[in-house]
């Protein structure tokens, strides 16, 4: 038997066997390779004559050409086979990437911004760097007097404006009321401000940066009734059908009168005990909710309304302190709010 054909036979058996790709490629080195047995064939013609020569090289060739071939058939085979083995099982459940979601706090602004929408008031936000003026003077509560001692304040220093005063960080979201007022030039006002506010107290009740909404509804004829139904249907839309108010007379200096609305407690809803035993959360059955009022006539004169044809009434919420009263997020930190635990706020 000739060299070339030991050769092709032994290639046969070789490229049968080959399973993959890995192994195809040490065949293809073993018969083309450098080194591989077509060049030893072609060194071995070197010795023969003429003839000999030229018959073993063309054979040579022949079965060059016929290994190319095969490997190059088989290449194609073996490839097939590996990308079918991967076979993608496309009803399986894709990855989840984590999903962001908005802030409490962020649901109730926009909860608050619905229910107060269904009875015609606009959302409105003023600047949280406010003037001195809007602030404290134009609500009555001119330079010095103590009732501004209340609203602990944090002072920007930047220069001071001869009418407008100092800036600061707005310590309420009342400090819109008279913007409104300047905004709207005439009633009707009806308005709906919701803005974060600023005051220095850390406590398991207070957090330095909070967040306020102000209701503020200007008209003829509106009187302490008004305020006591807006309440009133706010508490039942918020808190539940089953919540009740009351109006405790107070004093603010932008309102008079000024009232402190209160809610029946969640947990024993109203009644001050809770299985015979005196209620844990609010001890006498009622929950401080907000201030409110009717609106000072200087705070009216102020935001260009004459008090003789028109009057209105204001109230101030916390946000995060109605959040807090939902019966459902039993929160005692304010604080968890903003801790930014995420095992906390991946539940909103
Ligand atoms: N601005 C007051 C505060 O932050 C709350 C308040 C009281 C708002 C009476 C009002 C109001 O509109 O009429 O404590």
């Amino acid at each position: 038997m000739s060299d070339v054909t030991t050769t092709l036979k032994e290639f046969k058996r070789d490229i049968e066997s080959a399973k993959n790709l890995d192994s195809l490629e040490i065949i293809e080195t073993k018969y083309l390779g450098k080194k591989g047995k077509i060049n030893e064939l072609l060194q071995s013609i070197g010795i023969l004559n003429q003839n000999e020569r030229k018959e073993l090289g063309s054979e040579v060739n022949k079965l060059k050409a016929t290994i190319i071939q095969l490997i190059g058939q088989k290449r194609t085979q073996l490839a097939g086979s590996e990308t079918s083995d991967s076979f993608i099982d496309v009803t399986l459940p894709g990855k989840r990437y984590p999903k962001g979601s908005l802030h409490l706090v962020t649901h109730a602004i926009e909860e608050i911004s619905a229910i107060f929408a269904r009875i015609g008031f606009i959302r409105m936000q003023y600047p949280e760097v406010e003037w001195e003026y809007f602030s404290f003077d134009a609500l009555n509560m001119p330079k010095g007097h103590p009732a501004r001692d209340d609203f602990e304040t944090f002072f920007i220093d930047a220069e001071e404006d001869a009418k407008f005063g100092k800036q600061v960080l707005t310590p309420h979201t009342s400090s819109g009321q008279v913007r409104e007022m300047l905004r709207m030039n005439k009633p009707p006002i009806r308005m709906i401000n919701i803005s974060k506010c600023y005051r220095p107290n850390w406590d398991t009740t207070h957090t330095p940066m909070f967040h306020q909404f102000e209701g503020l509804c200007v008209d003829k004829n509106i009187n302490i009734t008004h305020l006591k139904g807006a309440i009133d249907y706010f508490a039942k839309q918020f808190f539940g059908e089953n919540r009740e108010i009351r109006l405790r007379p107070n004093h603010f200096q932008f309102t008079e009168p000024s009232l402190e609305p209160d809610i029946t407690c969640g947990v024993c809803l109203g009644t001050g005990k809770v299985k015979g035993v005196k209620c844990k959360v609010c001890k006498s059955g009622w929950l401080e909710l907000a201030g409110s009022g009717m609106v000072h006539p200087n705070v009216l004169r102020a935001g260009g309304i004459d008090p003789d044809t028109y009057s209105g009434w204001a109230f101030g919420f916390g946000i995060e302190r109605v959040m807090m009263m939902k019966e459902d997020l039993k929160l005692d930190d304010m604080r968890t709010m903003y801790g930014n635990d995420i095992r906390f706020l991946e539940q909103f």
